[in-house]
């Protein structure tokens, strides 16, 4: 994810920026830059690589002479990485900077408002229609920052900016919307940052600002300000986590982090691609007679992102009505699938670099079907190579389990199904608008679930010392358990399986003995006394039952159940995007009681680029 450093003091800033942007490293990127005011000019620099190739062409910020600057590292989503769209980005006209975190969703009318007042774009960027904006308000006359105020007014999504403006060379402007910011309190000079790890080695005393706040800094003081502008004042707050601690924001890991960013991170997937009750894939570009015209969908991925597949095959079959197989991509490249024009190959993956997704994908495309990539790294090979391409905005995943990652893409393939529907005419108008209401609402009712975290974390002190653990579910109950039990072994070692509750008797059910956990994903109702009945079988052959239901369904599972979670209740298509929450976090508080590796599982890689 994109990172942030400001600096305003009396010595030089560009050296402070380098190591500020060193220290978010570890948060993934791919294009680094800093611009600095000296003269009462802006001096910029930015390249696509890392901050070592931005420090070389700078000499580690000797060549940047300045007292105030800002800094940034891009990952990218509006546009590939390059150096013309790594920031900061500067305005037309040359005298306001501007560093960027967050999606700015309405940035496609700004942009061409702004082209219509004779503005010039120089990147694909959201970041550009940030500063420009900023400027056109500023050349009214009012005020830098009432500029920045009325740009932000403007502005929908998400966003922290950095802003330096020529004509005061000695002050730096800040302001948030559902991105962090942290303003840093120093001796003599003041700082901002994204993340408290970027200037935790020069101050630990900081404000917090909320959104629609504005902050101006200078070296002697920070003001804050109201969205209306009036003034305001905060108490600093200390932090005294060490700098690990800084880099999770606080969390033990980067896999509860990544849990939690869940809402935040599905949400930036999904409501720029909702306008006016629609599911608009602009960036798709496929003909509604391509669309009609599809016989097969293909979905392809390895691990989590394969389950993503099993659990998309459900909506995308019910609404699109076309017959849809999630395939391993491992087993997909070799099995001669039966692939022509009339397919379409549905590719998922994180990275985008996964050896077997990416032979997938070539195989696929060799024998004449269109790929439609899933991807959360911008650039990357599958990216790059498919037909069309749908990026995930989750952000950097850097935990090797993928969590939000599972959450984003799985959330992708609802927008892909309304719109397959809808040029298919298989959705009616009321169930297109449940599901568009839904889709809205998934961010907040995840935040629910994990607001509920400690429960399943003594859930997990019951049951971290069993040796086998299977999860049963049918249907998209089915789809979520296995997710569920793949987090579960290859964080915890715990040996796991996931069963379709109907297979239970041909065969699986032998391996039941007294205190075998089984955990029953009942949270599709249609199936819920199916499910149940699986669960009173094993029940009565010894094992412990932790169900899993929504709401409306709980007294059902509790009858049977040792334990029950609940999920709130939402559209059937949806139930695994919730389902998914507490089993991620079973997973993550069962490895932890039993003091494993979370981060960096034993024999797992983050990213699999050979077969
Ligand atoms: C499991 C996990 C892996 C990946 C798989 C595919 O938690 O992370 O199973 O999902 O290696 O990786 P990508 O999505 O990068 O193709």
């Amino acid at each position: 994810m994109c990172g942030i450093v400001g600096f305003v003091g009396t010595e030089p800033a560009a050296p402070i920026m380098i190591e500020g942007l060193r220290r978010l490293e570890y948060r993934g990127y791919d294009s680094a830059g800093v611009v600095v005011i000296d003269g009462g000019r802006l001096k910029l620099a930015k390249t696509k690589g890392y901050v070592e190739a931005l420090s070389k062409i700078i000499d580690g910020g000797e060549k940047l002479p300045g007292c105030v600057g800002i800094g940034h590292t891009r990952w990218a989503t509006h546009g590939q990485p390059t150096d013309e769209n790594a920031h900061p980005h500067i305005s037309d006209g040359g005298k306001i900077a501007v560093v960027h975190n967050g999606i700015i969703e309405n940035y496609a009318r700004l942009r061409e408002f702004l082209i219509s007042k004779g503005f010039t774009f120089r990147s694909e960027t959201d970041t550009e229609v940030a500063v420009n904006l900023i400027q056109f308000f500023y050349n009214d006359g009012g005020g830098l920052l009432k500029a920045v105020a009325s740009a932000a007014r403007r502005m929908e999504g998400s966003y922290a900016l950095g802003i330096l403006c020529e004509d005061f060379p000695d002050m730096l402007i800040a302001t948030k919307k559902e991105s962090p910011l942290v303003l840093g309190i120093g001796d003599g000079c003041n700082y901002l940052a994204s993340d408290v790890a970027a200037i935790l080695s020069h101050t630990r005393d900081v404000y917090k600002i909320d959104d629609d706040e504005l902050a101006v800094l200078t070296a002697g003081e920070i003001k804050l300000y109201s969205s209306e502008l009036d003034e305001i004042t905060k108490t600093p707050e200390h932090v005294d986590w060490d700098l690990s601690a800084a880099e999770k924001g606080g969390y033990e890991h980067f896999m509860i982090k990544e849990i939690m960013e869940q809402p935040e991170a599905v949400r930036k997937t999904v409501s720029p691609r909702i306008i006016d009750g629609k599911a608009v894939l602009d960036e798709l570009d496929i003909p509604d007679e391509y669309i009609r015209g599809l016989s097969r969908i293909y979905v392809v991925g390895c691990g989590t992102a394969f389950y993503v597949g099993a659990a998309a095959k459900y909506n995308l079959e019910k609404l699109t009505r076309i017959p849809t197989e999630a395939v391993m991509a491992s087993e997909f490249r070799y099995s001669s699938p039966i692939v022509d024009a009339s397919t379409l190959v549905i590719c998922i993956s994180q990275s985008g670099s996964t050896a077997d997704t990416i032979a997938a994908m070539r195989e696929a495309k060799r024998l004449g079907a269109k790929v439609l990539s899933v991807v959360n790294v911008m650039g990357s090979v599958i990216a790059e190579e498919s037909d069309w391409t749908m990026y995930t905005w989750a952000g950097p995943e850097i935990c090797v389990a993928s969590t939000k990652a599972y959450s984003t893409q799985l959330a992708v393939t609802y927008l892909i199904a309304l719109r397959f529907a809808e040029a298919r005419g298989t959705i009616g108008g009321a169930e297109y608008a449940a599901i568009v209401e839904e889709l809205k609402a998934l961010p907040e009712k995840m935040q629910t679930l994990l607001t509920r975290r400690e429960n399943i974390q003594y859930l997990a002190s019951l049951y971290y010392n069993r040796k086998d653990v299977f999860f049963i579910g049918r249907n998209v109950d089915y789809a979520a358990s296995l997710e569920g039990s793949l987090k579960l072994k290859e964080i915890s070692y715990i040996h796991s399986e996931a069963y379709a509750a109907g297979e239970l008797k041909h065969g699986p059910i032998a391996l039941i003995e007294q205190g075998t956990l089984v955990i029953a994903v009942a949270t599709y109702g249609r199936l819920i006394d199916k499910t149940v009945s699986n669960a009173v079988e094993v029940k009565s052959r010894g094992a412990l039952i932790l169900g899993i239901a929504a709401e409306s369904g709980a007294e059902t599972i509790a009858r049977v159940a040792d334990n029950v979670i609940t999920i709130p209740d939402v559209h059937e298509l949806l139930l695994p995007s919730l389902a998914v929450v507490p089993l991620q976090l079973f997973a993550y508080y069962v490895a932890l009681a039993g003091g494993r590796e979370i981060d960096k599982p034993r024999n797992l890689a983050k990213s699999v680029t050979v077969e």
